[in-house]
């Protein structure tokens, strides 16, 4: 290790400045002429709440820490990068320069929770040169609604290429707050959720989200995920550490060009539960709209049903045969349906030719010869419902690849504008969250918007805000969605109300909602929906997504009071509002769509009554359109039971909502028409 000298000590014992609008309020004692870069560098939101500082210690180990109104939050941690070389960049640096800009914007993302968004931000770049002379940038935002840094490398002799075995990156909480968390696979996010106390906690994927003391309310993710491998935190030393997802047979997690910076390690930080839901903290860190140069009408959120449910519960296969699911007979009974209901789209499973035996073979682009792929399209769209097709590549990557621009310019030529894709099962040499594979998802978004496509991705890696950047990517799973209600012992109540404050935070959520014949159980499997009627409706508004599915068989909704709401609520929301929020407890929202406002509100494994306010109608009188737990619902023996209720209301009135375990409530609520004054 090189002697520091003097030079860089007196760095080192430098005092921290402040970082306040663009200007830079330098340390005293430093003369104008030449002010010695600080060893220690703060950046603060604009509203002066949250502050990271980035230090470097005495040995040259650099590291930062956060705290929220002067109380720490994240204790001094470490950064850096571990090189395949055996060095670790940030392992003995000093400061050379630090640079301020400060951003105050807003952006209309094509679609989204809130018509605009506002991207207020502060940022710091902290120039470093290692002992061995390489050098590199830590860049540091603070938002009023979170902190987040990334590491940025520029070519330089010595170093043209990155290779990462991991990342030095700890968040040392401070104190023990309560957590919420997926435990760590390197290939699904479909496990259950679970709470605990963070010294408890095991290694996870991310988001994960903390609740300290005070109720102030962090969550860990990354932001802008590209060519890189996936983030996960693991507990090291009484601390947490990120570790990157490796690619198997490979030391480096991550081999990449220098002149480029890696994803940011994000910390939402909101002083409620809630505001991590109304947080755009992710979004914000990702680049603008990459493929909204022309027309953006093609990319459009979407409410559809599937030839699917019914595959999910084995009474119908996706391969063909005498239980063939997706014949053309069945197609277009599905469209007449959605088409009725006011649903725009229909998934079908089982379309193309290759499932009969691995999956990982398939063609994409022929049909069963009982699908008329173009007529059942065309039937869709003479209907105004349009037909999703659906690519599982059963992890047959390299299959998918050499099959995609073939794929993908049919379904263009037909007139498909949305997509699922699949990959279940293991993929050789991978895993689904590696480097190479968050490379894949990302070229299938790419080539999905040169052919105008809509993708709804399952068992892909988690969203990182890239809708921003990516609007056509709908949805995706990333979740132990309510397929598993149909094939396993299903999802407690708590996971689905740990969900919107953990998974739905990294982005729009393919959890399928909508099922109304809770107990349907047509193999005597003991299988069952862990909600009420109300919950599934409710979803709708509380679950995030461009892609809603009403995932219930057509006859199920056929005499179901759910129908109507189903009918009513939109795709697409212009104001998004958390009324009321306890994690992996409660949570009520509300958003508005044009004129009209929609509530969802749903508990989890306690029976809660929640109290809110209408104040976010706007003046006049209203039409509340109400769907909730019954005083006869109840969650085991009778969960469909719903009391659906038409009043008027004003913005002075408060909602009591009577919810039962697991149970919800969904409104409707429209200004009133003179006809419903009368
Ligand atoms: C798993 C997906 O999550 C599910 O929705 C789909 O039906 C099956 N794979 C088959 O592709
Ligand atoms: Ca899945």
């Amino acid at each position: 290790m090189m002697n520091p000298g003097p030079a860089r000590r007196a760095l080192r014992t430098a005092t921290a400045f402040v970082v306040a609008g663009t200007s830079l309020a330098v340390l005293a004692g430093a003369t104008a002429a030449d002010p010695p870069p600080p060893a220690s560098s703060v950046v603060t939101s604009p509203n002066g709440a949250l502050s990271l500082t980035v230090s470097v210690d005495d040995d040259g180990r650099l590291g930062y820490s956060v705290t929220r109104e002067g109380t720490v939050l994240v204790e001094p941690s470490a950064l850096g990068l571990d090189l395949a070389d055996g060095s670790t960049l940030g392992g003995d640096v000093e400061v050379t320069g630090t640079r301020t800009t400060a951003r105050d914007t807003t952006w209309r993302p094509v679609w989204g929770a809130d018509a605009v968004v506002r991207d207020h931000h502060r940022e710091l770049t902290v120039q470093l040169r290692q002992a061995d002379g390489r050098f590199f940038n830590v860049i540091v935002r603070a938002y009023d609604d979170g902190v987040a840094f990334r590491y940025h490398v520029p070519r330089q002799p010595g170093l043209r290429s990155l290779e990462i075995v991991d990342e030095a990156t700890e968040f040392a909480l401070a104190g023990d707050p309560a957590a919420w968390w997926h435990p760590r696979d390197f290939d699904t996010d479909e496990k259950t959720w679970r709470s605990s106390a963070s010294s408890a906690m095991g290694a996870v994927n991310t988001p994960v989200t903390f609740r300290y003391g005070t109720g102030t309310h962090l969550s860990i993710h990354e932001a802008d995920l590209d060519d890189y491998a996936a983030m996960t935190v693991v507990p090291a030393s009484g601390r947490l550490r990120a570790a990157l997802v490796p690619t198997p047979g490979r030391t480096a997690a991550v081999v990449t060009g220098t002149g480029r910076a890696t994803p940011w390690r994000a910390l939402t930080v909101t002083p409620d539960a809630g505001g991590l839901i109304e947080s755009h903290l992710l979004e914000n860190l990702n680049p603008p709209c990459a493929i909204c140069e022309d027309d953006t009408r093609w990319i459009e959120p979407v409410k559809y049903v599937g030839i699917w449910w019914l595959i999910q519960h084995r009474r119908a296969t996706w391969k063909t045969g005498r239980l063939h699911g997706a014949t053309t007979e069945r197609a277009k009974r599905y469209i007449d349906f959605a088409a009725a209901h006011d649903i725009r789209g229909l998934l079908a499973e089982g379309w193309n030719r290759g499932w009969e035996d691995e999956w990982s073979d398939q063609d994409f682009t022929t049909a069963t010869p009982d699908f008329d792929l173009p007529g059942v399209v065309a039937y869709g769209k003479s209907k105004g419902v349009e037909f999703i097709a659906h690519n599982e590549t059963g992890s047959g990557v390299d299959n998918y690849e050499r099959q995609i621009d073939a794929a993908f310019a049919l379904y263009e030529r037909l007139g498909i504008r949305y997509l699922k894709t699949g990959y279940v099962g293991e993929i050789p040499g991978h895993h689904h969250f590696d480097q190479r594979m968050v490379n894949h998802y990302r070229l299938v978004l790419e080539k999905a918007a040169e052919h105008r496509i809509n993708v709804i991705c399952h068992e892909c890696v988690h969203g990182t805000g890239e809708t921003r950047t990516y609007p056509n990517a709908l949805a995706r799973e990333a979740v132990r969605g309510q397929e598993w209600e149909a094939f396993s012992a299903g999802n407690s109540p708590e996971h689905t109300l740990i969900l919107p404050f953990t998974r739905n935070l990294s982005g729009p959520m393919d959890y399928t909602p909508g099922i109304m014949n809770i107990l349907w159980d047509p193999q005597k499997a003991g299988r069952r929906v862990h909600t009420t009627l109300a919950k599934q409706l409710a979803y709708f508004v509380t679950y995030s997504s461009g892609a809603q599915m009403a995932a219930d068989l057509p006859e199920h909704y056929a005499d179901s009071p759910g129908l109507r709401f189903i009918e009513d609520v939109p795709a697409r929301w212009d104001e998004t509002k958390v009324l009321s929020a306890e994690v992996g407890d409660s949570l009520v929202v509300a958003r508005r769509a044009g004129t009209d406002w929609y509530v969802g509100a749903m508990t989890g494994d306690r029976a809660r009554t929640l109290r809110y306010p209408l104040s976010f109608l706007g003046k006049g009188t209203w039409v509340a359109e109400s769907y909730s737990d019954a005083p006869e619902t109840d969650y085991t023996e009778n969960p469909t039971a719903v009391e659906v209720t038409k009043s008027m209301v004003t913005r002075e009135k408060t909602i009591t909502a009577v919810l039962v375990r697991s149970g919800g409530q969904a409104i409707r609520f429209r200004p009133a028409t003179p006809a419903d004054l009368q």
